[in-house]
């Protein structure tokens, strides 16, 4: 199938007959220069630069902050249109059923981007090489011209051999391209694929195409170039990119220990932990020294529960107010029984959007994630860190790392006297729930079915039950070892809160 043809020919008249050619905003805004219009990330760049990582942690984090945003991977339209791989012949640029494919695959994810646009999305990324001038004008042309669109290009170039093995080996040799291949002809077949490209690449040039907005980054962060960046979205797309980084690291996230209010049923308030919450504080801060982690940082909030479970631990500590638990406004001290009989419409709105609902002189889930958009960008850029916080803030921070929908956010599984260990590992995070056999009592509400006839029932009985040995569809470890000739932390005392250093 190897053809001395320039693919000119073939291209031109391919793009010219595609519906995507055929596509247009005919409302009257087009061409008005709206802040708050969609937005298309085109990433740029050679295989195995981070360009599918990239794009998908910028959705989960898009995502989070409530911009519905979607990525179109033009590997995974081959992939549907060609069945089983073909090894790195098939990416040839002269390779002219190959380039026919390939180029066929880019134009209908581009016409699903601008489908997806016009039905609600806000930010689409289009997750393809895009190496060369010509594509990136014809991205240019559909989504600025005919579209109305906003568009920002983010370029990765990396050239240490290093990082480009590592990425081979973490998330190329796993894909399903190479499924029947062993791993060192992955590897070698993987190069070659990246030397076809190589071939064809044109970078981004800041004077030729200073026309558009766009992000260099270089050596997986070491360095960036940020060029006509325009409006909101992008400027904090440009610095949330510029805050990551792909050093290997863990993040552990744990409640406080059972605090009396826990014990009584009541929500909110500013407590000691119980007797068996401060027996946590101990098992915590051994478990924490058995790890042996390096350079660990711990963060809590600024409540007397969290600081107490930590004050066993030696490592750094600060405290964070924006890690202080919900505001429950007028239900602050009040069982949910009571919340019922007290306001029965405030609560049973509360179930209609968990999310959304704000109590009365106090905050919603959704408020909580704008005050935690700090720490998790702060997060972002630390290594081993422990966070020690409460229910609804842990399920907020959760939910960015495991990419959880809105919906599901406030249900989300956040035991007493269990840690959750997250590392991250290719795209997305593995998370680990160790569970200190420590009593304690279950403080999750599960949504009540909406049914008439179900009507008060629980959706899900485990919610009911402290003992939860899957969470999530991930087995929890118990460590038992930890408890053995356990006493309760001396230094666990109200006054330790003293000792804060900061307050952010
Ligand atoms: P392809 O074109 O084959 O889809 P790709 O450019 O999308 O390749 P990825 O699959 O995203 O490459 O590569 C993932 C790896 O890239 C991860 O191991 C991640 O740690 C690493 N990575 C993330 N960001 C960068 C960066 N800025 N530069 C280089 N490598 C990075
Ligand atoms: O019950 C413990 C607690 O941390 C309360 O302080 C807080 O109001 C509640 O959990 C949050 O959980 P939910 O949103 O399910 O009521």
């Amino acid at each position: 199938t190897m053809e001395p043809v320039d693919g000119q020919e073939d291209w031109l008249r391919m793009a010219r007959e595609h519906p995507v050619m055929r596509m247009t905003r005919n409302d009257k805004e087009l061409g008005m220069d709206y802040v708050n219009i969609p937005h298309v990330v085109a990433m740029v760049g050679l295989p195995a630069r981070g360009k599918t990582y990239i794009a998908m942690k910028l959705a989960r984090y898009l995502n989070w902050v409530g911009l519905p945003t979607k990525v179109f991977n033009v590997g995974d339209y081959r992939r549907q249109a060609m069945g089983s791989y073909q090894g790195h012949d098939f990416f040839h640029p002269r390779n002219r059923e190959g380039t026919n494919i390939r180029n066929k695959c880019a134009l209908d994810a581009l016409q699903d981007v601008c489908e997806f646009l016009q039905s609600g999305g806000m930010v689409a990324v289009y997750d393809a090489t895009n190496t060369n001038q010509e594509r990136r004008e014809l991205i240019h042309h559909v989504i600025c011209q005919r579209m109305g669109y906003k568009l920002f290009f983010i370029e990765s170039i990396c050239n240490d051999p290093k990082i480009i093995e590592t990425n081979i080996m973490e998330c190329k040799v796993t894909n399903p391209d190479y499924t029947n291949m062993e791993k060192e002809d992955a590897v070698k077949d993987f190069l070659k694929r990246i030397e076809h490209y190589r071939s064809m690449y044109e970078m981004l040039d800041e004077e030729k195409e200073s026309q558009y907005s766009f992000m260099k980054i270089f050596d997986a962060g070491r360095r960036v170039v940020v060029h006509k960046q325009e409006g909101h979205i992008e400027s904090r797309i440009a610095y949330y990119l510029m805050n990551i980084h792909i050093t290997p690291r863990c993040i552990y996230l744990t409640r406080h220990g059972e605090s009396v209010y826990n014990q009584l049923g009541r929500i909110g308030g500013d407590t000691d932990l119980s007797h068996r919450g401060r027996q946590y504080a101990n098992a915590l801060a051994k478990f924490i020294s058995s790890q042996n982690i390096p350079c660990l940082r711990v963060w809590t909030s600024c409540m007397k529960r969290t600081i107490q479970t930590a004050s066993g631990i030696s490592a750094p500590q600060e405290r964070w107010k924006a890690l202080n638990e919900i505001d429950a406004g007028i239900c602050e001290g009040l069982t949910y029984e009571e919340i019922q009989e007290q306001y029965p419409d405030e609560f049973a709105a509360r179930d209609q959007n968990k999310c959304s609902y704000r109590y009365p002189r106090g905050e919603s889930y959704e408020d909580v994630l704008v005050r935690l958009e700090s720490v998790i960008m702060e997060l972002e850029r630390q290594e081993n860190v422990l966070v020690v916080g409460h229910q609804a803030v842990l399920r907020c921070v959760l939910a960015y790392f495991l990419d959880k929908s809105a919906a599901e956010l406030p249900y989300l599984k956040v035991p007493l006297h269990t840690i959750i260990r997250l590392i991250p590992q290719a795209y997305g995070c593995k998370v680990e729930f160790f569970k200190i056999p420590i009593d304690c009592v279950d403080t999750h509400r599960a949504k009540p079915v909406m049914t008439r006839s179900d009507e008060g029932k629980e959706e899900d009985m485990q919610g009911a039950s402290s003992e939860v040995d899957v969470i999530d569809g991930v087995q929890v470890s118990v460590l038992q070892g930890l408890v053995e000739g356990l006493s309760v932390y001396d230094n666990v005392s109200p006054s330790s809160q003293d000792d804060m250093n900061s307050q952010l």
